[in-house]
């Protein structure tokens, strides 16, 4: 069953070489969604991957697959990560100058759209976009490299943010991405977040993958039976 709340595994903290390994042990943890980094170098200072290698992650498991598009004009690049069989995929505001037709696009290919946005851009510049929306991914650290400290200004923006999807009788998602571990997770499901992307905290951690998957899933599973969302 797929809940509203969900740990996703950021395969940017995996072991490349062993990328399917990796997937599939956080598939056996009880994983139902997978988080990929997409970085140009431009709009982030770090490249990481691209339409290939998500064709290739797309045969080797049927996890829903959640792209995550650090890169500019994120216009130009939907239909290829579209095709290579991504679920999810969130553009930033900060890196597109037509987000409302790239968001219809992505949706009018039968794809959840989402849109991301940094820790320094507020929540009132998601005005226009939100109802257009399936779910927004906000940003708690600066993206572009994973194990980063959580930016504590966030917790605000999550609790903000719910308030108004909830005020418009939105079904939005709030994703959060960055610095989040089994320390913080319980708050920051507190504050209304719902799809937890989490990297080093699952396949850096000193546990093995499945164990560090499965103890933030049982603080997911607390707040679940706690606030009756499923
Ligand atoms: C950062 C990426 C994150 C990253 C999170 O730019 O968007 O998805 O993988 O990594 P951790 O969980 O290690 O902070
Ligand atoms: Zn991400």
């Amino acid at each position: 069953m797929e809940h509203r709340i969900a740990i996703a595994p950021s395969i940017l903290a995996a072991d490349f070489a062993r990328l399917a390994d990796e997937i599939q042990a956080v598939e056996q943890a009880g994983a139902t969604i997978l988080h990929i980094d997409v970085m140009d170098g431009h709009f982030v200072p770090n490249i990481t991957i691209g339409p290939p290698v998500v064709e290739c992650i797309r045969k080797v498991t049927s996890l829903p697959l959640d792209a995550h598009l650090m890169i500019e004009n994120p216009g130009r690049c939907v239909d290829s990560f579209i095709s290579a069989g991504v679920n999810w995929l969130s553009v930033h505001i900060e890196a597109d100058y037509h987000i409302n037709r790239t968001l219809s696009h992505i949706r009018e290919r039968g794809v959840l759209a989402g849109v991301a946005f940094n820790p320094a851009t507020p929540v009132s510049m998601l005005e226009e976009v939100l109802p257009e929306v399936d779910h927004v991914l906000l940003m708690t650290v600066n993206p572009g490299f994973g194990g980063q400290r959580f930016v504590p200004s966030s917790l605000k923006k999550i609790r903000k943010l719910r308030e108004w999807i909830a005020s418009n009788g939105f079904r939005t998602r709030i994703e959060v991405d960055g610095g989040i571990g089994p320390g913080n997770l319980a708050e920051i499901l507190s504050a209304g977040a719902e799809i937890i992307v989490a990297g080093s905290a699952i396949f850096r951690a000193t546990r093995s993958v499945s164990d560090s998957f499965s103890e933030m899933n049982a603080i997911a599973e607390r707040h679940r039976k706690a606030s009756q969302v499923v």
